[in-house]
């Protein structure tokens, strides 16, 4: 089992991580944001119900947490299906997981002590194996930021049609505009082109 150093050396530290959560429902792969939570040494997930991420780890109990800078990726996990040809299958202690060839680095994890809520599974997670495929040194930008905001935005719009949302995700697609590259303005672009 992996313990903190390598939590921290993997980049998942504490308080709520995003990462691009990937899971299998027997030969086929999800993948979709969502946060690893991690208290002191322990980590946890979050899950609402009806996703797919929500209903494959109740019938696997594993995932893959998948870092990653691409706000593309961040998009087209919410809201549609990424390509078959993104996924690699890795194995471990008889388990196969699927991760994201992109991913800079991923673990994977089995899931214990589920507990079930009327709106939301929570489970422990415990780290079988992790790879660190190349580590990108990047400042901080907020164009990125912004994306996953908006994403968080779009998928609460999605929910309640609330239009607080619109006006919420526009104000983040405008610092986009000014703080994002060309791949943080198309993934922009994607997400309107979802709502
Ligand atoms: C940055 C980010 C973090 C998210 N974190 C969570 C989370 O921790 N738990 C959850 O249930 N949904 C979370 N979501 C929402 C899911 O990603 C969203 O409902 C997605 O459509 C589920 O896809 P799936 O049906 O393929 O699993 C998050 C979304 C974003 C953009």
């Amino acid at each position: 089992m992996l313990n903190k150093i390598d939590l921290d050396d993997l980049g998942i530290y504490e308080g709520i991580s995003e990462t691009i959560v990937t899971t299998t429902h027997g030969w086929t792969a999800n993948a979709a944001p969502m946060g690893i939570i991690r208290k002191k040494d322990k980590l946890f997930l979050r899950l609402f119900k009806d996703s797919t991420t929500y209903n494959n780890v109740l019938s696997e109990k594993r995932v893959v947490a998948n870092i990653t800078w691409d706000p593309i990726i961040f998009v087209d996990s919410t809201f549609g299906d990424l390509d078959d040809s993104d996924f690699e299958t890795v194995h471990c202690n008889g388990m196969s997981f699927a991760a994201l060839k992109e991913a800079q680095c991923w673990v994977a994890f089995e899931c214990t002590n589920t507990k079930l809520t009327s709106e939301a599974l929570i489970a422990e997670l415990v780290p079988v194996m992790s790879r660190v495929n190349g580590c990108i040194l990047r400042a901080p930008n907020r164009g990125l930021f912004g994306v996953i905001e908006a994403c968080i935005h779009a998928t609460r719009y999605k929910l309640t049609g609330d239009e607080k949302y619109l006006r919420l995700i526009k104000a983040y697609g405008d610092i986009v505009e000014k703080c994002g590259g060309d791949e943080e303005k198309e993934a922009m672009e994607l997400l309107y082109n979802y709502l």
